[in-house]
């Protein structure tokens, strides 16, 4: 059968590389988001199918037989189209998805649905750490009376798009000290992440429990009703069932 692995995770890595060591027949899908993606171990293909017609057709064309879906927690429209046209052409579909993150002692965590919803909790004059992504800053266009630093794995290709920000680049992994050394050196009073789960990401929320800065926690968008894993071991089980 040929597999159909969509990436752009650290699962989704792991996942190929285990689905490769075995040999099986597989394709690695990635959106194009990042300039420079690590290489996988398995024939990839990247940018979007051209909608849901153009993954249609795909899915036609390269004899797909099985889906899995190693796309980031909040890549939520890859995976509601892919778990319902999986439904619609009864192809078997996996979500691969860790678990969020949680709360532990010395934490300050807020939860908030949206980031529209972060100016409310946020003084003038306060500097904000956005580990977000370029994707979607234009959402914060409400924190006016603050100084706004957005992480970005590239380069910008733009300036930045209020004028109260800067851009910051850095690929991960990002080490606790490292962060926590940024954090004091920027006066961040502010952290915003999206609860994308797993431990290389989480450094960022140790730091800044370290460093007593609260958190403005973006909840994950909803899950479409489909199988699901939280683990590359149990979605490799997944694959061997079939
Ligand atoms: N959202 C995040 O915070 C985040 C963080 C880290 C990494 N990522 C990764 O970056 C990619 C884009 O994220 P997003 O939030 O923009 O996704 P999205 O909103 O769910 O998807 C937008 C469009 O991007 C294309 N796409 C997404 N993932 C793809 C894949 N693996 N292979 C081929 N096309 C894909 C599809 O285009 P067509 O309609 O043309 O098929 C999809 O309609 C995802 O693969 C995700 O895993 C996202």
């Amino acid at each position: 059968m040929t597999l159909l692995i969509l990436a752009g995770s650290g699962e989704a890595k792991t996942l190929v590389r285990a689905v490769a060591a075995a040999g099986l027949d597989a394709v690695a899908s990635l959106a194009g988001a990042t300039r420079t993606p690590a290489k996988l171990d398995v024939p990839t293909r990247t940018g979007g199918f051209g909608g849901e017609d153009g993954f249609r057709g795909y899915l036609q064309s390269a004899n797909v037989k099985a889906v899995v879906d190693a796309t980031h927690p909040f890549a939520h429209r890859i995976t509601d189209r892919t778990a319902r046209v999986c439904r619609d052409l009864a192809l078997p579909y996996l979500q691969v998805l860790r678990p969020q993150w949680e709360p532990e002692d010395g934490d300050t965590w807020t939860f908030i649905d949206r980031e529209e919803e972060a100016a409310p909790f946020v003084r003038p004059g306060q500097t904000v750490f956005l580990g977000t992504g370029r994707q979607t800053l234009r959402r914060f266009a409400n924190l006016t009376d603050c100084r706004i630093i957005c992480r970005q794995i590239d380069p910008p290709t733009g300036p930045f798009p209020f004028p109260n920000g800067q851009f910051l680049v850095g690929r991960p992994p990002f080490p606790v000290a490292e962060e926590e050394a940024l954090f004091k050196d920027l006066s961040v009073d502010w952290l915003i992440v999206k609860n994308a789960g797993g431990a290389p990401s989480r450094t960022k929320l140790i730091a800044a429990r370290r460093l007593g800065i609260p958190v403005l926690m973006i909840n994950r968008p909803p899950m479409p009703d489909a199988d699901r894993v939280q683990t590359v071991e149990a979605a490799l089980d997944w694959i061997a069932r079939r």
